[in-house]
């Protein structure tokens, strides 16, 4: 796998993790990210991964940083590519050739809650469930097909730390089960959506 991240890389050290424990039979093979600084590149090094940063600022425009990118990524020939707090919209001309081969968790039980600030979506909303997904990516924002979701509720008093905490403890277990999943192969894109198993979910 390689993994693109922008910033904490709480869910990159989740796959580390479960891949060190013998539970997850995969590798990552480098993480990139649009933020030099990004806490994910370190992650990454103290394990002896290779890690990446573009800054968007040295290219003249999105798709040349995009391409510069995605360049660096075809250097270590992932078999998936995971967006885990990847926090940058990618253009059609590198996800189109990619997307079922790459996905992205986002924290809300889509499509609703897509972009930003999603907690603070959720409470504005007065949702009673909020949550996390996880999908294949595709050119319209958190909107490619959901193969993997967890609900969790939102309780009375939560502000968007209390919530993004309670959503976050499960998007790691989430996003390892998935990639497990997507590494046994049991899990595909169709022409009609996300398969498992050969069948539609
Ligand atoms: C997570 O909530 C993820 O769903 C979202 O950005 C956050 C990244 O967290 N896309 P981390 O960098 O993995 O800790």
């Amino acid at each position: 796998m390689a993994v693109l991240a922008s910033g904490r890389g709480s869910n990159l050290q989740a796959l580390l993790d479960a891949i060190s424990a013998g539970t997850l039979d995969a590798g990552v093979v480098g993480v990139f990210s649009d933020r030099v600084g990004a806490p994910a590149l370190a992650r990454a090094r103290a394990v002896g991964i290779s890690a990446h940063a573009l800054s968007p600022r040295d290219y003249p425009s999105r798709d040349a940083f995009d391409a510069a990118l995605f360049d660096a990524v075809d250097t270590v020939a992932p078999d998936l590519i995971i967006c885990a707090g990847y926090m940058r919209l990618l253009g059609a001309a590198v996800v189109a050739p990619r997307s079922a081969r790459m996905i992205n968790i986002h924290p809300s039980l889509l499509p609703d809650f897509k972009g930003l600030r999603t907690h603070r979506q959720a409470l504005a909303a007065g949702a009673s469930r909020h949550g996390a997904s996880v999908h294949f990516v595709t050119a319209a924002l958190d909107g490619g097909p959901v193969i993997s979701q967890v609900p969790v509720p939102v309780l009375p008093g939560d502000d968007e730390t209390s919530l993004s905490a309670r959503v976050l403890e499960r998007e790691h277990p989430l996003l390892v089960e998935t990639v497990r999943l997507l590494a046994q192969r049991r899990i595909s894109l169709g022409d009609d959506g996300v398969l498992l198993d050969g069948r539609s979910l």
